[in-house]
């Protein structure tokens, strides 16, 4: 099942300018996903304007039906957190129910979880 990235595009991290920087942390951090998951089966980024933790930004959810879904705050809009929220998505996309093991985290992803949603019944 694949998994969605939803990016927060109006996150701006403890400094952010607008006078000296166009866009915002969020919009930048988006941009990288979305490269770093060009090629990358069964995963998919979408962006949308604040998802409520603008204190932890940058915010992003990992999504999936029928899967825990995750909250994850607090990364920087760089290649390195790009490319490693894309392989913990890989890896969720990849797992039965949402649940990847702690030792397959990519380094940059530890610490950076707010929240976990267990699956709709619905679902
Ligand atoms: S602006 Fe990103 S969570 Fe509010």
């Amino acid at each position: 099942m694949a998994t969605t990235i939803t990016v927060c595009e109006t996150c701006k991290c403890a400094g952010w300018n607008a006078e000296t920087t166009p866009k915002t942390d969020g919009e930048t951090l988006a941009e990288l996903i979305e490269a770093a998951a060009g090629d990358v089966d069964d995963v998919s980024v979408r962006r949308h304007a604040c998802l409520m933790g603008c204190d932890f930004a940058c915010n992003i959810a990992v999504q999936s039906n029928g899967k825990l879904n995750y909250v994850l705050g607090k990364f920087s809009p760089t290649t390195l957190d790009a490319e490693s929220i894309v392989a913990y998505a890989k890896l969720h996309a990849n797992s039965e129910k949402g649940q990847v093991p702690y030792r397959e985290w990519p380094q940059a992803i530890k610490g950076h979880f707010r929240a976990r949603l267990p699956v709709l019944d619905n679902d």
